[in-house]
């Protein structure tokens, strides 16, 4: 099967890669050529590196396999397209639209969005029974998880294909539901959306955080220099939208003292400053917290995901499997966020919800319906 990829950027090109990296050839297309340019260049090097490193044999051989495009027609011959463009709902709906004056009646039209609803491309399209989602994560040949998402208009059976299919890639496929962050981006928002709070009332600083997240939670970056990491304008924006897509719950509602770095332009790493000044090298982190004080704030941040995983299982986002799978292979958690609640209790967990809430009378913590079950009943997520 040929694989059409619409976007040359960090996502599509990275795609293209794993799709020839299994053995298909590859039509990769950009409305820009000088994008173009830069994948074909980018892909060249990538490829010659795995074949120094011994991962590949024959790099000229794998290079054979990708044809660069700057016209939709040459997409035709695709059993499968995947589009990573601008996230952008009308500008994908247009070429969701005009794509599928191009390709064959079976040919199957994917997207890589991180924040909008398959249904709404989906809706683009005469045959929108074809349309799913295949969420890669960044850099997608390095990461294993793909979120693999049915729109309401998707045809049965086409998510078990897709889910043979990435297997076949090597990849860690899991199903989701069509809902705002899919699992990985509305699961992990507490990791973020707490530590700032924490540090917003002056309990702790974002180093004493960051260090207490690593060394005594087992994370492998804290919440402060993983932020400054993806940059602000990209883990902003995806708080906010997840916020205004479930509809103003208050317990996705981002900080001001992350909006003022995006708005100062202080985006991380990338721009030299962030929660941390890169200008004179890499920041030194320290804490003067012991591991009561460092305990206090990991348990904080860890209730809070626990329950945002839970509540996720409890509206059937995922299985619980899945969750588990998306928040180690998608986010590299040290554990599974449900496999950590039965090692910790669910009772445990529950008590720390409902002291959350008796503190600040704020739905940010209230407990989901089924931690309250599972914590009253003793039970266990996994035997
Ligand atoms: N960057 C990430 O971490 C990440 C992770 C998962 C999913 N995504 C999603 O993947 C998609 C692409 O993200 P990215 O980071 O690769 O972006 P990017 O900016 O690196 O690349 C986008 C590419 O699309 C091209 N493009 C824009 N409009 C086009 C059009 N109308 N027709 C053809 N090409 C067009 C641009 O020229 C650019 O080369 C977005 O939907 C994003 O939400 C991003």
């Amino acid at each position: 099967m040929n694989i059409g990829i619409i976007g040359s950027g960090a996502m599509g090109n990275g795609i293209a890669q794993v799709a020839a990296m299994a053995g298909h050839k590859v039509v990769v297309y950009d409305n820009n050529t000088a994008a173009l340019d830069k994948a074909k260049a980018a892909t060249e090097k990538a490829l010659q590196k795995l074949a120094e490193k011994g991962k590949i044999t024959d790099a000229a051989e794998l290079f054979a396999r990708y044809t660069y495009v700057n016209n939709l027609e040459e997409l035709k011959d695709s059993g499968l397209v995947i589009e990573a463009i601008i996230e952008q709902l009308d500008i994908k709906k247009s070429v969701f639209a005009q794509l599928e004056t191009i390709v064959s009646e079976a040919c199957i039209l994917a997207s890589n969005t991180s924040s909008l609803s398959i249904a709404s491309i989906a809706a683009a399209c005469k045959k929108a029974d074809r349309v799913i989602g295949i969420h890669f994560f960044n850099p997608a040949p390095v990461m294993a998880l793909v979120e693999i998402i049915p729109a309401i208009q998707t045809r049965e059976g086409l998510a078990q294909e897709i889910k043979e299919l990435m297997l076949a890639w090597k990849k860690v496929p899991v199903l989701t539901k069509d809902t705002p962050g899919f699992i990985v981006n509305r699961v992990a928002r507490p990791f973020y959306g707490e530590a700032i709070r924490i540090m917003e009332e002056g309990l702790a600083g974002k180093e004493d955080i960051d260090l207490a997240l690593t060394q005594l939670g087992g994370f492998k970056m804290g919440p402060f220099t993983l932020t400054d990491y993806i940059g602000h304008d990209v883990n902003y924006v995806v708080t906010e939208t997840v916020f205004q897509s479930f509809y103003y719950d208050p317990k996705y509602r981002p900080a001001f003292a992350q909006k003022r770095l995006l708005e100062a332009g202080w985006l991380g790493r990338k721009s030299g400053k962030g929660f941390y000044n890169y200008e004179n090298g890499e920041p030194v982190l320290t804490t003067a917290l012991n591991e009561v004080e460092q305990k206090t704030i990991v348990e904080r941040i860890l209730f809070m995901l626990i329950n945002e995983a839970v509540e996720a299982l409890y509206l059937n986002i995922a299985s619980a499997a899945d969750l588990d799978l998306a928040m180690t292979k998608g986010v590299n958690y040290p554990k599974g966020l449900l496999q950590w609640c039965d090692e910790l209790g669910a009772d445990y967990v529950l008590a720390g919800m409902d002291a959350l809430y008796k503190t600040y009378h704020d739905d940010r913590y209230r407990a989901s319906a089924l931690l309250r079950k599972y914590g009253t009943e003793k039970r266990k997520f996994f035997n």
